[in-house]
């Protein structure tokens, strides 16, 4: 009975799976080339009686369809392994490419060492707007209306009257501290700040700080000095001596500027340091009385000091950089030298 012998091929056709190409070939053996199953049937074509051969040749051309049919799906599920187990042939005892790692900016490294170790004091961190108005900028800080720095020259004013500028320190935000929130304070504010100054290899006119600023009760000039000598020696080591030299601001009194010993030529005087031994890293002071005043700040009952610092300064003593422009200009040849070494 060739019906059920064609049902039963057409369970194997159903039935048959490839996944290489040998067996690929097996199954055209069995079921397509002229000596394969279906081929048996063409050929068996002869001994079906006359009135039956239309329904046979009918059925067997549908076998041959459906083996053929088969096919083309088995090849394609071949070629797409082949192609998989092609891309996996791969050595993998090779060494891997290298992977090129980014690094954290050295201004961005500087400024997290400094925040570290004032936290670690008890410093807290305070953020304010790099737009500001005058009274933030220059009148609550005691600047005289007649002062130098509020003129053009050093402040990229955005309106007058009422004065909106960008900020040309960070002094600013403690003020905003000061005005809201009680004594004790102790706070650091890391910040963008902009100078209307011409571009060099030592100065810029967008560049960074770091202002700290401790009000209490009986805080002193011992207090400051203590708290740089503890900055210094553990931003630049143990070695590293400080040296406070008498200046002035209008918003600190007495103030002044704070030197370290230079740490290329270790003091003994060098073109870094100008044959000095010394190297300017900020500015600080007693807050001047009329500061706390503005700020709603007692001043017969609380005295504080505030310091600030240059982070481009600091970085570039710490990395050895001579050009602060090599900062902002994105050289990867600078940039690289600060990824982490693998
Ligand atoms: N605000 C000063 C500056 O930008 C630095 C400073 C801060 C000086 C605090 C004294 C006390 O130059």
């Amino acid at each position: 009975m060739y019906q059920e012998k064609i049902e039963a091929i057409k369970a194997a056709i159903a039935a048959a799976d490839a996944q290489t190409p040998d067996q690929l070939e097996a199954y055209r053996m069995e079921f397509i080339s002229k000596k394969s199953m279906v081929g048996e049937l063409f050929a068996a074509m002869g001994q079906i009686p006359n009135e039956e051969k239309r329904a046979y040749g009918q059925l067997v051309n549908g076998v041959k369809q459906l083996a053929e049919e088969k096919f083309q799906e088995l090849i394609e599920k071949v070629n797409a392994t082949n192609k998989k187990s092609k891309s996996a042939d791969i050595d993998l005892t090779l060494p891997p490419s290298n992977q090129a790692l980014g690094g954290i900016h050295p201004l961005t490294a500087t400024r997290q060492r400094i925040i570290e170790i004032f936290e670690r004091i008890g410093f807290n961190l305070s953020e304010g707007p790099e737009i500001e108005d005058d009274w933030h900028n220059f009148t609550a800080l005691n600047f005289p209306e007649n002062h130098p720095a509020r003129e053009m020259q050093d402040t990229f004013f955005i309106e007058k009257n009422p004065d909106i500028a960008l900020r040309t320190h960070t002094s600013s935000v403690q003020v905003r501290v000061m005005e809201n929130q009680k004594p004790p304070i102790r706070t650091l504010s890391p910040g963008r700040v902009y100078r209307n100054e011409a571009i060099s290899a030592r100065a810029h006119c967008i560049f960074h700080q770091v202002e700290g600023l401790y009000v209490d009760e009986n805080v002193g000039f011992a207090d400051l000095k203590n708290t740089l000598y503890h900055f210094a020696k553990e931003m630049f080591g143990k070695e590293t001596k400080v040296r406070f030299r008498p200046s002035f601001f209008p918003f600190t009194e007495p103030s002044a500027e704070i030197d370290i010993s230079c740490l290329i030529c270790g003091g003994k005087g060098c073109n870094v340091c100008k044959h000095s031994g010394w190297v300017e890293i900020g500015g600080s002071g007693m807050v001047d009385p009329n500061v706390l005043e503005n700020c709603g700040i007692d001043s017969k009952k609380y005295t504080g000091f505030a310091f600030g610092m240059g982070i481009e300064r600091i970085a570039m003593l710490k990395y050895q950089i001579r050009d602060l422009r090599l900062f902002t200009e994105n050289d990867v040849r600078f940039l690289r030298q600060f990824r982490p070494m693998l």
